[in-house]
């Protein structure tokens, strides 16, 4: 089955939506790519550096909560892909707003537009989180949905929205759940960017809690050749988990990222845990295996390959790190690392 010939990209100046572009870009070489993105602090127009000269994309700057700018990217685009999403749970914890208006409200703009243009296919990236904590069973496509924290549950409306739309108004709308991603072009507020270049400075590493938090890292390349795979073939009105099938603790990636970096000056130091701190995320990706996806990285050494992205692209992440981000980081851990204790190795 070929792909789509026209598609929008939601959020794809952000972490995956710019991955995703970029394979798309290389494989389907007749496909044109409208861009849509509100350029929030996590949208970069660097991720996108090269492509945005090209005839077959078009970026379009402009927020999926404002049906008149959706209803202009959306014309002539047989396929959507959104990805816009306000995405970091500590900021979601500390301001929940913006997270209500994007990932539940601007998905519902996005799927009223995309009805009315009639649209082939709504693919709604969504994620493992909307499940809650694991409880030692992996989650599956039926596992309802307990979201522990505003993002997650931001992200469970944006879905429970996408199955309203296909149930009453016959959307063609298909929801992914991925298990966490890493990988090039990741915002440093997160996890592994974060402790990557934080020890690239020779800073502290702030593991929330006991480190022990589980989650099923997936490299962002997989994650994008499941997404390609389920927007060609994916039953409409279906969900598809996608995960890699392996969880591990966060203490034990930590423990990775100074070993590939040795020897690095940086410490990990406990920290006072995230407020409801989701304990693990374990995901059942068979049905999805099904479709006929499997991995094709495996986790040490796509983290391998990823340490050596944030090496070789020092300017793109000093730059992130620079500005406003450096008042989020003193205010967000800059007591916590303080009371911290270092983790003796
Ligand atoms: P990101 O934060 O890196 O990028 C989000 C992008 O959306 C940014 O470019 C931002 O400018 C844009 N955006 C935000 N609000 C917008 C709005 N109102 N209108 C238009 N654009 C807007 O996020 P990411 O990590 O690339 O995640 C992409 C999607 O994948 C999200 O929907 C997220 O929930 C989902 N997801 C992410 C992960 C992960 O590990 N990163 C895992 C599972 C699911
Ligand atoms: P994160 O990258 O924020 O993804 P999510 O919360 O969506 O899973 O965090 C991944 C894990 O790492 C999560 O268990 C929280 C933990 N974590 C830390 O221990 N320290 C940090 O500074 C951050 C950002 C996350």
């Amino acid at each position: 089955m070929a792909f789509f010939e026209s598609i929008l990209v939601t959020g794809g100046a952000g972490f995956i939506g710019s991955n995703f572009v970029r394979r798309v870009f290389k494989r389907h070489r007749r496909c044109r790519i409208t861009i849509l993105d509100a350029l929030t602090y996590a949208g970069n127009l660097e991720n996108l550096a090269s492509l945005l000269d090209d005839e077959r994309v078009t970026f379009v700057k402009g927020s999926i909560t404002d049906p008149q700018v959706v209803r202009t990217a959306t014309q002539g685009c047989e396929a959507v892909f959104n990805f816009a999403a306000e995405t970091h749970v500590d900021r979601s914890i500390a301001e929940a707003g913006t997270f209500i208006q994007t990932d539940v409200f601007g998905t519902y703009t996005l799927l009223r537009v995309a009805s009315e243009v009639g649209v082939k296919r709504f693919v709604q990236i969504s994620t493992d989180e909307v499940y809650g904590s694991s409880h030692g069973e992996d989650f599956t496509e039926a596992t309802p949905l307990t979201p522990g924290n505003p993002y997650s549950a931001s992200k469970s409306g944006g879905d429970l929205m996408c199955q309203a739309f296909f149930n009453t108004f016959e959307t063609p709308v298909v929801i992914t759940r991925s298990s966490n991603n890493f990988g090039p072009y990741q915002h440093v507020e997160k996890f592994i960017p974060l402790f990557i270049t934080n020890a690239i400075e020779g800073k502290d590493l702030p593991l929330y809690g006991d480190g022990l938090h589980k989650r099923d890292w997936i490299y962002v390349e997989d994650n994008c050749s499941a997404l390609e795979l389920i927007g060609m073939r994916g039953v409409t009105g279906d969900v598809y988990n996608i995960g890699a099938g392996k969880s591990q603790t966060n203490l034990s990636v930590a423990e990775k990222i100074l070993e590939i970096l040795r020897p690095a000056r940086s410490r990990i130091v406990f920290i006072e845990d995230r407020k409801g701190h989701d304990r693990a995320y374990e995901m059942d990706s068979s049905k999805l295996h099904k479709l006929g996806w499997k991995t094709e990285f495996a986790f040490d050494e796509a983290l391998e390959k990823t340490v050596a992205w944030y090496k070789d692209n020092e300017e793109w992440w000093r730059r992130v790190k620079s500005g406003a981000f450096r008042d989020y980081y003193e205010q967000h851990y800059g007591d916590r690392l303080r009371k911290g204790k270092a983790h003796d190795v």
